[in-house]
């Protein structure tokens, strides 16, 4: 006999008191014994909340009502705040986001007894409309007899119906109802995945991937789009390598890694790159000042994308090596340095979680080292990084609980922690992205 799926109740909502705040910015409290994560609630508040998620060590919730507000509670200044999963502390300012942000990594730092050295201060940009790449989902609902474009809702496989996104740049997130109303009106309307947005400071590239080979009245609507509003066209029929330009037939998109140099490295919407220009900038110039580079400097930059650090430290260094995971970017990295020039850096693709020390780059020394990891951190090769010698490492994190661990390993190779700052990349999200810098030897 089928068994009958039993519905489980949602337990009912209940009054908490909020103790603390999470280092992605949920409120702490404690119901039954268990911890409860509550998104939307700060400490100190009264709130009335209904758990959406249990297991055996914590529990998810949300606020249905704020009984006693805190004092740094503000109004989200976007409507769909709370429902979109895009961001998470609109309900703070900006000032209060980042202390919060850069308190919840220093308290970490200091529970694993690492001596932070000096404080920075947090390098700020915009708060809003700097978010310059973005993969937005399309959906033609049928129960709304509605197409949605967005991002996916908190903590929900469904996406937000949403209007407007003022985190997004304005060219995107204050136009999202004319791209719905453009897809709306194609033939192949409920074919459409996604939107890639992919912006330089000149122009903005959208990538449509597309499901079915699109009908040439599909083709003419978005090349008619593409012509009226200035927005870059192009088409994604299958992997990533199937990209091609729609309209115009030339497209270049480039970033310059620092405002007052003339690098500007070609990129690709499908590429890895840094999605806030302004703290990018100012990023690159920290991360080189504290590398103190000198004419003489052999460096090498883990993880380095098409470049970013690699290109700027060529123009003051002997050498640089960049190694990364991604061939066709190592390859397009390649490819930038020799549109620009610059004849001193060389780079391998490699996956930095499996590295034996056999690798030729592995047997060399440097001066320096820049390492900019993805989320999961960089502990296998931290773990052999003592034998490459380097006097000065700037780790850049997107990820504090990543940083803790490799910063730890790094003590134990015999560097100290000289200095640590804030980067206020991705304002409004729990996002938290920082740098440390270490240097060899006790002090
Ligand atoms: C945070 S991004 C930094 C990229 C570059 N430094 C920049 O500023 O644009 C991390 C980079 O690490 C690469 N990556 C991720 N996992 C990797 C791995 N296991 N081995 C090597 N590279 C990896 C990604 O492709 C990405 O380019």
């Amino acid at each position: 006999m089928a068994r009958r799926k039993r519905r489980r109740e949602s337990p009912p909502p209940f009054e908490a008191r909020i103790e603390g705040l999470s280092h992605e910015g949920r409120g702490i409290a404690h119901h039954n014994g268990k911890i409860v994560f509550v998104f939307g609630a700060l400490p100190g508040e009264r709130v009335l909340i209904q758990i959406n998620q249990s297991n055996k060590k914590y529990a998810e919730a949300s606020v249905l009502e704020v009984l006693e507000a805190s004092p740094l509670r503000i109004e989200p200044r976007c409507a769909h705040f709370g429902v979109c999963g895009g961001c998470s502390l609109q309900h703070l300012s900006n000032d209060d986001q980042i202390a919060i942000k850069q308190q919840a990594v220093l308290e970490m730092l200091q529970h694993a007894d690492i001596d932070i050295g000096e404080v920075m201060p947090p390098l700020r940009g915009d708060h809003w409309g700097y978010r310059r790449k973005a993969r937005l989902g399309v959906k033609y609902v049928i129960k709304k007899e509605r197409l949605l474009i967005g991002f996916r809702e908190r903590n929900k496989p469904y996406l937000a119906d949403m209007q407007s996104c003022p985190v997004l740049i304005e060219r995107v997130g204050q136009h999202l109802q004319d791209l719905m109303e453009l897809v709306g009106s194609l033939e192949t309307y409920d074919k459409i995945a996604q939107i890639e947005v992919a912006a330089d400071d000149q122009h903005c590239q959208l990538v449509f991937r597309h499901l079915v080979p699109l009908p040439d009245a599909d083709i003419a609507a978005l090349t008619d789009f593409a012509k009226d509003t200035g927005f870059w066209l192009q088409l994604q029929p299958g992997a990533a390598d199937t990209v091609h330009n729609l309209y115009p037939q030339e497209q270049v998109l480039r970033f310059k890694p620092l405002a007052d140099e003339d690098i500007a490295i070609r990129f690709k919407a499908t590429d890895f790159t840094q999605v806030n220009a302004s703290i990018n900038q100012q990023m690159v110039k920290q991360a080189l000042d504290f590398l103190e580079l000198e004419s003489e400097d052999r460096v090498l930059d883990l993880f380095c994308g098409l470049g970013n650090f690699t290109l700027p430290m060529a123009r003051r260094v002997q050498q640089v090596t960049g190694v990364e995971g991604d061939e066709a970017m190592v390859q397009r990295a390649r490819e930038n340095a020799l549109e620009h020039g610059i004849e001193n850096t060389e780079y391998f693709a490699a996956d930095l979680s499996k590295i034996d020390g056999r690798e030729g780059w592995m047997k060399q020394s440097y001066d320096k080292i820049l390492l900019d990891p993805p989320r999961s951190g960089a502990l296998e090769i931290v773990q052999k990084i003592k034998p490459l010698k380097a006097s000065i490492i700037v780790y850049v994190s997107c990820q504090p609980s990543s940083l803790v661990r490799d910063a730890r390993e790094l003590i134990a190779a015999g560097y100290r922690m000289t200095h640590f700052g804030l980067m206020d990349m991705f304002p409004q999200t729990a996002h938290v992205e920082s740098m440390a810098v270490f240097r060899r030897g006790r002090k």
